[in-house]
Order: structure tokens, then sequence, then C-alpha cells
């Protein structure tokens, strides 16, 4: 088992974040962030446009890297890896990009064996074959394998988006802005699937997001990332309920 668990106590801890400093210049975006992940949760992070969310789970991953503080990811601190181990350990981590980054000179099958091929992962055709037909099948787009995303709607490029980022059965998934630019009902359908998903391989996740369908249907936990802190976090029910006026905020427009 990977992850830190305090003995005897507890689910398994599978990401910690404390005191996270990132700015740009003389932009402080990130001001002392704390958050925990547990094994099987889905955590979702909260914050207006520009708050720092998509630098937030930059910094998980290592695209960017932090000014201050520690993040610890399946028990490894990956501030301090070098490249071969941070290599390692990213194959654990699925990353689902804001836009859905699809090649567009690909078809479908190509962009998912994209990531099976730079992590040398399923090396043999037919190996390669089996994992895009289960991918597929799990988003429920397995007769899409031989098309370009150009023929694809915004919702469809969207679950490919996600097939590709489990083709490598990451034990963590960093969704950013999964339901954002599709309509209600395409968006709660991809919730549904990110919960499906949860439920099929056990993932743990960090969702962001601005949508309260997700907050309410998906997050096992919600935190408000304010003025680049963890301003407060709590169920969906509790920060309904809340009378804290940057929450009320979010939550006015339910
Ligand atoms: N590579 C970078 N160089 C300089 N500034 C950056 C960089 N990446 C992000 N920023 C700045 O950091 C701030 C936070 O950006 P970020 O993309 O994390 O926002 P966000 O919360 O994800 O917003 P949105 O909801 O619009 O996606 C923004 O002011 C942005 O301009
Ligand atoms: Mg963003």
């Amino acid at each position: 088992m990977t992850g830190t668990q305090a003995p005897g106590s507890g689910p398994e801890r599978v990401i910690a974040i404390r005191g996270l400093h990132k700015a740009f210049g003389e932009h402080e975006v990130l001001r002392g962030f704390d958050l925990d992940v547990f094994r099987g949760e889905n955590v979702m992070v909260l914050g207006k446009s520009g708050s720092g969310k998509s630098v937030l789970i930059k910094c998980v991953v290592r695209l960017l890297m932090p000014d201050a503080g520690s993040i610890e990811v399946l028990g490894r601190d990956i501030l301090s890896l070098d490249q071969e181990e941070l290599d390692q350990l990213r194959v654990k981590i699925g990353f689902l990009f804001q836009s859905s980054a699809l090649y567009d000179s690909m078809t479908v099958q190509e962009n998912l064996e994209f990531p099976l091929r730079r992590h040398w992962v399923a090396t043999t055709r037919a190996e390669r074959d089996a994992l895009v037909e289960e991918v597929l099948t799990a988003v429920g787009l397995a007769h899409t394998r031989a098309m370009y995303p150009s023929e694809l709607s915004g919702g469809m490029k969207r679950r490919i988006g996600l097939a590709r980022t489990l083709i490598l059965k990451p034990e963590i998934v960093l969704y950013d802005e999964p339901t954002t630019g599709l309509d209600p009902i395409t968006g709660k359908e991809i919730v549904e699937l990110i919960l499906e998903l949860q439920r099929t391989y056990n993932t743990s996740s960090i969702i962001i997001s601005h949508d309260l369908n997700v907050a309410k249907l998906a997050a096992n936990r919600v935190a408000v990332l304010y003025e680049g802190r963890n301003h407060i976090e709590g169920s969906y029910e509790q920060l309904m309920a809340s009378d804290d006026p940057i929450v009320k905020q979010f939550f006015i427009f339910m």
C-alpha cells in the first residue's frame, strides 16, 4: 500500500498539501494553502475565476514548482523527487485538463494510446487495443474509436479526455473544470461518469470547479479557495448551511 497512515487510526491519506505558496512576480496566488485527500474521496476545490485553482493542481503534479510549502502524494514528497521518480509517480496521477486537450490530427484510438506510448505501458498492439476498448466502454463511447476530435461534440470530447486520463489506471485523478462549457444535462452526465469511475477504479480525486452540481452530486468534501488559502471546508450540506459571508457568495445561487 502506498500513502501515509497514522498507526492504527483513520483512512489512508493520499495527498497532503501544507502551507503552499506560489507567486508570479508580485502576484501572490497561493498564500499558505492546506488540503488533505483520503483514499477513495472526491474533494472539490471551489474558488472564483483567477483564484489559483489550476495553479494548485499543477503544483500537485509539479507542472509548476511552488515557492514554499510541502506536497506529499502517495507518501512521496513530490517536490524533492528527481525526474525519473517524478515520471514514475505521475503514471499514478491522471490529469484532466481544463480543455480536453485532444490532438486534432489523431483519431480517438491514437489519442488514447498516447499516454501508453509515452509511459511504455501495454507495448503490444493487442494490449493497447484491449485498454482502449475498456476505457471507451467505461465512458460509453466504444463506437468512436476511428473518429477524429472534430467529429465529436463538446460532451463527447470531455468523455474521451476522461478515457485518456483513465487509461493508465491512475490512483489519483485531478479534474480541472470537468463540466465547464457544457450544457447542464451533459454536465450532469459527466458528474455521473466521475462518480461511476470513482466506484469502478476506487480513485481519489481533486475536482476543481465552480459548478455547484459537482459540489452537490460528486464531492465528498468541498474546500473553498479564497485569497490563496483553504478558507473553509465541509460537506456540500454543511457549506450550504454556513453563515460565512465568503461561502454564501458561492452558494447564494442555489
Ligand atoms: N504561468 C503563469 N505565469 C504567470 N501567471 C500565471 C501563470 N499561471 C497562472 N497565473 C496567474 O495566476 C492566477 C491564478 O490562475 P489560475 O489559472 O490558477 O486561476 P483559476 O482559479 O484556475 O481560474 P479559472 O476558474 O478562470 O480557470 C491568475 O491571475 C493567472 O493569471
Ligand atoms: Mg483554472
